[in-house]
């Protein structure tokens, strides 16, 4: 097992990487200070490793379970109420822990849950896919979709442990594998271009699932992310870097509708667009395009957005990002291969050109 450090000072805490993790009782009595646990899950995810998390926190501990319906499109405010029922309904008190056991969309749920009940209670992120475990699980990003723009409404709210259980891969739909994926080269696309280089030669392997490829990568991933949100919390500056491709990825999730696109597709394509737009104003040359499209490429991800958004339809729905500051947007772009920086000085026109219409 590896343990990397999101070091917050007084709130710092573990990200544990390592197989057989989700059934480790002693990581668990480590960080849960009450006797009251709520472990959410969905109905794809629980039927795997739920009874493993329960076994874990058997004896010591009263635990109730909350099974969510799977997909994006029940990332909302209503479905999320169903995690206050269940923590109402049990009489939890602010001593309470809630576990989250899932993907990002769990974790995201279950963190802006532990964020608001009785005004914040804690959290431990049990990240199950590949995204989760390199990116949504870590840094305190919690929240739910509106109708109207991604993860629109949400809180900043860290959890006490991150448990990464890499066994837990080996169910994962190869989809959603690629999907993860996308977040991974966006480390490397950001600032690290010796990383970059290393997934350019091990893309094959980490499709296969190599382990330890696949480990490295995760490695790799987390302690990129926790050296960004350690200094910068709550995204006042380098943080929006994490977003590289997001802006046209959420775009395209709420475009197509919640679900159609998975998230790390839209990432996958928005970085390829970002690029695209990068080389248009002059920033990375040709060779960089073309090794960011094919990168995305071999992870199995779209590189182009999907044509029937539309060039105004796509720009509508840009404009509702958290990163526009006084009505205007900023975007994550490349100044130089692997140089991304956050700038509202770019080429309307040839934004225009790299979505299309
Ligand atoms: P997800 O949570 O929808 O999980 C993907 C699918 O895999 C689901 O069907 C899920 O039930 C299934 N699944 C999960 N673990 C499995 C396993 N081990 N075996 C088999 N199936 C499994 O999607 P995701 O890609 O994990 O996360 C995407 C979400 O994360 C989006 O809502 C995105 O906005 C959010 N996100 C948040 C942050 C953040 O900083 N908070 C960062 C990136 C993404
Ligand atoms: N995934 C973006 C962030 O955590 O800031």
């Amino acid at each position: 097992m590896r343990i990397l450090t999101v070091d917050l000072g007084d709130r710092a805490y573990p990200i544990y990487i390592g197989t057989d993790l989700i059934g480790d009782a002693e990581l668990y009595r480590r960080h849960i200070g009450g006797r009251q646990v709520m472990v959410v899950s969905n109905e794809t995810v629980a039927p795997l490793y739920l009874d493993r998390v329960l076994h874990a926190l058997g004896g010591g501990y009263r635990v109730e379970t909350v099974i969510l319906p799977d997909g994006e499109q029940y990332k909302t405010l209503e479905v999320l109420n169903r995690i206050y029922d269940a923590l109402l309904g049990a009489r939890f008190d602010r001593r309470c822990t809630l576990v989250a056991l899932g993907g990002g969309v769990i974790g995201d749920m279950t963190g802006f849950a532990a964020a608001s009940y009785q005004r914040g209670v804690n959290f431990i992120q049990v990240p199950t896919t590949l995204l989760s475990q390199v990116d949504s699980s870590v840094g305190g990003k919690t929240g739910v979709n509106h109708p109207l723009g991604k993860n629109m409404i949400g809180a900043f709210h860290q959890p006490l442990a991150v448990l990464a259980d890499t066994g837990s891969l080996d169910t994962l739909p190869d989809r959603e594998l690629s999907a993860g994926l996308a977040e991974v080269i966006k480390y490397g696309l950001i600032n690290d271009a010796e990383f970059f280089a290393w997934l350019e030669a091990n893309m094959d392997a980490l499709v296969a699932r190599d382990r330890d490829a696949l480990a490295y990568a995760i490695e790799r991933s987390c302690t990129d992310k926790a050296r960004v949100v350690a200094a910068d919390e709550k995204e006042a500056g380098q943080r929006a870097l994490l977003n590289l491709g997001h802006t046209f990825g959420h775009a395209i999730e709420t475009g197509m509708g919640y679900g159609a696109w998975l998230h790390g597709e839209g990432v996958g394509a928005g970085m390829c667009m970002a690029a695209d737009l990068s080389h248009r104003m002059g920033w990375i040359g040709v060779d960089d395009l073309a090794r960011t499209n094919a990168l995305v490429a071999r992870a199995g991800l779209p590189t182009t957005p999907p044509a029937e958004l539309g060039g105004d339809r796509f720009l509508d729905l840009m404009a509702v990002d958290k990163k526009v500051l006084d009505g205007q947007l900023r975007l994550v772009l490349m100044k130089g291969m692997c140089q991304a920086v956050v700038t509202a000085d770019f080429d309307a026109d040839k934004l225009r050109e790299t979505v299309g219409g």
